[in-house]
């Protein structure tokens, strides 16, 4: 029997917890409390996007000391505008506070509607600031979702998946919809804020003066310092590449790299051009013919051994490389300007050689075979 997991984030206990410590332990003389003037209430939550309110305080003041109406704001040139938002930064904040009161007095005969929705299709307002203005300015129930609430709810529910990642930012969602109190939108909207900024902060959070302490799944299995999780870090590209070890006697071929890009300037391996990935880390066979024909310009392939893959680790992506060891029955004159040249076995060590291919050569030096007496 297929056996259909329902969720249900719904839990009465938690808003009533977070209303009762809001009232006694949150914040409630910020200069944008106390009031449902929506004008009042939008400045503060535009200007506290991605911004502390030890920063805001000041600009929020003196603002409305230049725009006390959201006509006054309306009818002023923009550049009035940026020069009062100038230093608080995220300036496209200030060209869409602008349009806005542009538009509530043109649309709304200026005033703010109190529907998150329509709120939520005004310049610079998006989802959660539409709450935001909706709770504190005509205590409509509608949820946020910032950081500071991802970073409570991945702790007290032990969500620990990546908030910025999709599905786990819809579910925070569904969740901040389901725990909206029926009463006291107010005090649970800032609660969730107070202790987003004051309690459960990234660092060193204050779990002992914590209402969510008996509940918090971060709390009580030892995980604050992991959740929420961090960023995954993107998973490096990996490349591929055949080298040819073109071997006679105890000299292998090194050709110049190009002045530019990876290893510019440097002796390397001949590498053949077009090679296939078979796998993440492992590099496609080639076949003789496409080996003898790339060697044709050095001499006549006598044998020819893939060894093993090596793979080098850049800080950027990872290099696989197919190692294709091959041997000469008779070796052609390099044309001076060919950008090859023989090296002797015994100059390896301090040849001017990326480290992977160097490492490659001394390996293969360290494992010579005795019996056959061969340096390669
Ligand atoms: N951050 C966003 N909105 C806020 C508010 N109303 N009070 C304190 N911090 C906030």
């Amino acid at each position: 029997m297929k056996v259909v997991e329902v969720e249900n984030f719904v839990d009465p206990s938690f808003s009533a917890d977070l209303i009762g410590w809001q009232k006694v332990h949150g914040r409630h003389t910020l200069p944008w409390q106390n009031t449902r003037d929506a004008y009042l209430v939008w400045l503060s939550e535009i200007m506290l996007q991605q911004t502390q309110v030890s920063a805001v305080l000041g600009y929020y003041a003196r603002f409305l000391e230049r725009f006390p109406t959201l006509r006054d704001l309306a009818a002023a040139p923009v550049e009035d505008v940026m020069a009062q938002w100038s230093g608080l930064g995220y300036y496209t904040r200030a060209r869409n506070l602008h349009k806005c009161a542009q538009r509530v007095v043109a649309e709304y005969d200026g005033v703010f509607p109190s529907d998150p929705l329509l709120l939520a299709e005004l310049p610079g307002i998006g989802r959660s600031t539409a709450a935001a203005i909706a709770a504190f300015s005509s205590g409509r129930r509608a949820a946020i979702m910032d950081g500071n609430v991802k970073r409570v709810f991945a702790r007290v529910f032990g969500i620990d998946t990546y908030p910025g990642e999709k599905k786990t930012e819809e579910a925070m969602w569904r969740r901040a919809e389901a725990l909206l109190p029926e009463e006291g939108i107010e005090a649970y909207t800032q609660g969730l804020m107070d202790m987003g900024a004051t309690l459960c902060t990234r660092s060193s959070p204050s779990c002992e003066r914590c209402p969510m302490q008996p509940r918090c799944v971060a709390f009580n299995t030892g995980r604050t310092k992991d959740l929420p999780v961090r960023k995954p870090k993107k998973a490096v590209p990996e490349k591929h590449a055949v080298m040819l070890l073109l071997v006679d006697g105890d000299q292998v071929l090194l050709e110049q790299r190009p002045p530019s890009g990876i290893w510019g300037g440097l002796l390397s391996l001949p590498e053949l051009d077009g090679h296939v990935a078979a796998e993440d880390d492992e590099v496609e066979p080639v076949d003789q013919d496409t080996l003898k024909l790339a060697v044709s310009k050095f001499g006549e392939m006598e044998n020819c051994e893939r060894l093993s893959t090596v793979t080098h680790v850049f800080t950027h992506y990872k290099l696989h490389i197919a190692p294709y060891r091959i041997t000469l029955s008779r070796r052609l004159t390099l044309a001076a300007e060919s950008g090859h040249v023989w090296l002797n076995a015994a100059d390896v060590a301090n040849a001017a050689l990326p480290a992977p291919v160097k490492k490659l050569l001394l390996e293969l030096l360290g494992n010579r075979n005795a019996a056959q007496q061969r340096m390669f």
